[in-house]
């Protein structure tokens, strides 16, 4: 198969395009690379393996990669609500009209696979129900009201996308992230013996990124088309803390202010009647990030490249300046 991966470079791309080379499939990659290459570059001299640095709003190159491919696997995205809210209109634009973009141009091209990587934060808060692919929708932040429009306007233009709603990933990846809750909060464990818990009774979905890419290549080898929730187990934020606390004897600090107050339920059930469960738990994850700080692959999880926000902000500042010394 010829799969077309956009955001390969990333924290769950650079893992699914990995499995999709070790099963013998010709990956192509379009990425604008915001965070560096350096989770792609061991894969350069693969003959099976191409790359095309590019922004998905560019529409000549998002067509020309398109050329015979028999699958996209879209997870481009400003990814996360701090990320998104940098620039407003260029989220917008990535988040929400590249995507519709994509999808109907699979349609055009007679593309018959098209994945997009949607998410739980779409159900907002509602804790007092379990959240199946039927509950009502409540994104309470840009981030989510663009993913959830993406997947209607995903719908209108597609005949039979593949909707994946992860939960909140976790795990060690060739593109690491410490801006996601477990692997933060088993950084600052090992480096600080201390995590600070915002509130913590907010329920979360919580999934190994290499069980979200897995549940991808499930999808594709399956030819699944539908909505699905894909999570492993669901925790309050500070049962998710005492995991971590156990494992490293960290303290836990609870601070009452809520910084995010999503709180929700989920069930993967639907997904798990097609035959598809994730392998790997919150422990394994922890354990992999505690691995990873003590055997030097990683030094410093403060370092901004390990933030979508940070990243991002210096790039919008670094973009501004440009701006306005042109005008
Ligand atoms: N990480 C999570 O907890 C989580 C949860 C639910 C859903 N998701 C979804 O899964 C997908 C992958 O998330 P991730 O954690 O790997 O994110 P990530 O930020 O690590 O990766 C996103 C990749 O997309 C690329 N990208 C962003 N904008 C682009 C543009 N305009 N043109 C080209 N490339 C662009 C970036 O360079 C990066 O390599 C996203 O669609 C995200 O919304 C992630």
């Amino acid at each position: 198969m010829k799969i077309l991966v956009t955001g390969g470079g990333g924290y769950l791309g650079s893992i699914f395009c990995r499995k999709m080379l070790a099963k013998g499939h010709k990956v192509r990659v379009l990425d604008a690379l915001w965070y560096g290459n350096e989770s792609l570059e061991e894969l350069s001299n693969n003959a099976d393996f191409e790359l095309v640095q590019e922004d998905i709003r560019n529409l000549v190159t998002t067509v020309s990669t398109m050329k015979d491919m028999d699958a996209v696997v879209h997870l481009a995205s400003i990814v996360g609500m701090p990320a998104s809210s940098i620039d407003p209109i260029a989220s917008e634009e990535v988040n929400y009209l590249a995507t519709k973009n994509i999808a109907e141009l699979c349609q055009l091209h007679e593309i018959e696979t098209f994945v997009f990587a949607s998410t739980c934060s779409i159900y907002g808060s509602q804790p007092n129900t379990v959240i199946t692919e039927k509950s009502k929708v409540s994104p309470m932040d840009f981030y989510a009201t663009q993913k959830y429009l993406s997947e209607k306007a995903t719908h209108s233009v597609n005949r039979s996308p593949l909707i994946l709603r992860f939960g909140t990933l976790f795990g060690y990846s060739p593109r690491m992230r410490f801006d996601l809750v477990i692997n933060l909060f088993t950084a600052q464990a090992i480096k600080e013996g201390k995590i600070t818990v915002f509130g913590g009774k907010q329920n979360r979905p919580f999934l190994h990124v290499d069980d979200a890419a897995e549940s991808i290549v499930f999808g594709l080898e399956k030819n699944l088309t539908g909505t699905y929730n894909v999570i492993s187990e669901n925790f309050t934020l500070l049962q998710a803390a005492e995991k971590v606390s156990k494992i490293t004897g960290c303290e836990i600090q609870i601070k009452s202010e809520v910084e995010d107050e999503r709180h929700y339920n989920v069930s993967a059930d639907k997904l798990s009647l097609t035959g598809f469960s994730a392998s790997k738990k919150l422990d394994d994850g922890i354990k992999e990030i505690i691995d990873a700080l003590s055997d030097g692959k990683i030094n410093d999880f403060k370092d901004k490249k390990y933030s979508n926000y940070e990243i991002l902000l210096g790039k919008h500042e670094t973009d501004e300046i440009i701006r306005k010394r042109l005008l």
